[in-house]
């Protein structure tokens, strides 16, 4: 997740970018940069770190400027550095591109390119971009080559792209990735979202996948991919900034809760992209590999609990998994064919750093799953797996979790399929349902009101209990977790099988159960549970993938594997929405942080 500002027009707009940009460094900021079209020249100044670092180059710039496009990066291919900031620019800076997504089909595009020739500066997908516009000037014109260039990359993207000899016009392509246009008198300004120009105008015209818009301020046009002009309504947006930088959400995690689906996908997208055999390890490693630690805290720690049941199920491999707490005071007897993997959103938890180095002085290799390339755990790791959300704002996380499952799992059939326990049909069939996950997750999103309706009979109440088995358990926990985190309340997860055991005792008339009833071989059991707590008074509530069970909050079954992501995301918004009716103040609850770095 990137943030794209871009200005043509009337206005002198270096400043106008600077300022648009600082207002979406909440979509990433790890580099900036901006490409200035005057004097016949584009000038593209990047900066590493915040955009205040760019600000003083452009402040250095002399003379105006009314045409620009400007970007701050949340790295996904390439480590954060200046080659990799964006502007992109061809072999010969007559065209300058920023992009917001991925490129799914780069690597194949980047070996063409070279094979012509091409010289490339940077690790990123994106560039690839910038050399195919200049491939294609030489039979098309401006519109036409850009146009040609976007039947050929697949994947996610919002693209602006300038061309030094048609100053003025800036070429825009929206797929996947947002971009929205701000009509002002004098110009018409580009972004990835609406806070980028709010205080200029309230018009804002959101493009749609698959158009292509010609700018030349304050004209605008747009396309489809045959140059078929469309039209798109011109919306006038009330919001204040800071609802604007939460997209209009009440809160940055019922807007995190939302992106799920995109996070997802372009998590997704990058893995495809980046498609080794088994991900960073070759068939041979693999093939070593004679179990896995799986270590991490909090709501990561969750996400490994669930990966256990997936590796355990599809790569018939012993894993054990542990807080990473715990973990760094163990006196563990490392097996050295053991693979260590990290689970963590921010990769600065020093609970896990500790731990991972623990396990580098046993001689373990080491892998992690995270969210922020160049990060402490990241640079620590021997392999790194990346989730796509970009910076995740709330102190509870969501989106992260749901992605990180979303890697762990793609790793678990990848594994499974190099040490040869799934064909490849198999292999295929069970990658295409996860592929489809961003699609199943918004059926999950649109049951927000029926949930809240819930959630406002039970807030009242002070002690909540999660049930789950197997691999819906460690969601029980999540459930649990996200619940107390931000509403403050006392509520825990068990296995559902455990509460004969001692458990159940805590259950009287009204207490609020959230059951996980997965479809599969232990749905009867977590029936029978069910019946267990209504038995003795409890105000159940089932969450479930078996649309028979007609009183639960179903989420839509594809493999019984992804019911605990789908499921997951019903306690997020039940948490949510418990919180907000006691008033919690949602986004930044007491007593936390967003990344735990003292041990
Ligand atoms: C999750 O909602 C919490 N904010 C917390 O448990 C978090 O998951 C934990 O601190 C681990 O953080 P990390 O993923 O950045 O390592």
């Amino acid at each position: 997740m990137c943030g794209i500002v871009a200005y043509s027009g009337k206005q002198d707009c270096a400043k106008l970018i600077i300022e648009g940009l600082k207002k979406l460094e909440y979509r990433g900021y790890d580099s900036a940069g901006i490409s200035l079209q005057k004097d016949n020249k584009i000038i593209t100044l990047k900066a590493l770190g915040r955009v205040d670092n760019l600000e003083i180059l452009v402040n250095k710039e002399k003379g105006q400027c009314f045409c620009a496009i400007g970007h701050t990066r949340w790295a996904t291919h390439g480590k954060p550095c200046v080659e990799n900031s964006h502007p992109h620019n061809d072999c010969h800076n007559q065209i300058s591109i920023v992009h917001n997504g991925i490129i799914e089909n780069y690597a194949s595009l980047k070996a063409e390119l070279e094979a012509k020739g091409h010289i490339f500066k940077s690790q990123t997908d994106t560039e690839v971009v910038a050399h195919l516009i200049e491939e294609n000037l030489k039979t098309l014109d401006f519109t036409h080559a850009f146009c040609q260039t976007i039947k050929q990359i697949r994947g996610a993207y919002a693209i602006c792209a300038l061309y030094v000899k048609e100053p003025g016009k800036i070429m825009v392509a929206k797929n996947q990735s947002p971009m929205v246009l701000g009509v002002a008198k004098e110009g018409v300004f580009l972004a990835s979202d609406v806070p980028a120009f709010l205080e200029h105008t309230n018009k804002a015209v959101f493009l749609e996948d698959g158009d292509i818009a010609q700018i030349e301020g304050p004209f605008y046009k747009i396309f489809d991919a045959e140059l078929k002009e469309q039209t798109r309504k011109v919306n006038e947006v009330n919001w204040d900034f800071t609802t604007a930088q939460k997209g209009g959400y009440a809160h940055f995690m019922l807007k995190e809760i939302h992106e799920q689906p995109q996070s997802a996908q372009d998590t997704l997208l990058t893995l495809k992209a980046g498609l080794k055999d088994s991900f960073g390890l070759t068939k041979e490693e693999a093939k070593k590999i004679k179990g896995i630690y799986l270590v991490a805290c909090g709501t990561a720690y969750h996400a490994a609990l669930c990966a256990k049941y997936m590796l355990e199920d599809y790569a018939q491999i012993p894993v054990e998994v542990e807080t990473a707490s715990e973990f760094k005071y163990r006196k563990i007897a490392f097996c050295k064919d053991w693979l260590f993997i990290a689970v963590s959103q921010s990769g600065e938890t020093a609970d896990t750093i500790a731990a991972i180095k623990n396990a580098k002085a046993a001689g373990l290799k080491v892998m992690s799953v995270c969210n922020v390339l160049g990060s402490t755990i990241t640079r620590l790791s021997d392999i790194t797996l990346y989730t796509h959300c970009g910076p995740e704002i709330s102190v509870a996380s969501t989106k992260a979790f749901t992605s990180q499952l979303v890697v762990l799992y793609s790793f678990a059939l990848n594994l499974s399929f190099a040490l040869g326990h799934l064909e490849k049909a198999s292999f295929d069939k069970f990658y295409t349902s996860l592929e489809k996950l961003p699609k199943l997750m918004k059926q999950v999103l649109v049951q927000e009101e029926k949930i809240k309706q819930i959630a406002k009979k039970i807030y009242a109440k002070n002690d909540f209990i999660f049930l789950g088995r197997n691999s819906a358990y460690p969601i029980a926990l999540e459930g649990a977790l996200k619940l107390k985190e931000i509403s403050y309340l006392h509520a825990e997860g068990f296995a559902a099988g455990e509460i004969k055991h001692g458990p159940i005792a805590v259950i009287e008339e009204g207490t609020p159960v959230l059951a996980l009833v997965a479809k599969g071989p232990l749905e009867e059991k977590m029936l029978s549970n069910c019946q267990e707590v209504k038995a003795r008074g409890a105000a159940l509530i089932t969450i479930s993938d078996d649309m028979a069970l007609t009183d639960a909050v179903q989420v839509p079954f594809e493999q019984e594997f992804l019911f605990p992501i789908l499921s997951a995301i019903v306690l997020q918004f039940f948490a949510y929405y418990i919180a907000v009716f006691r008033g919690r103040d949602v986004d930044r609850p007491r007593n936390l942080a967003k990344s735990v770095t003292v041990e």
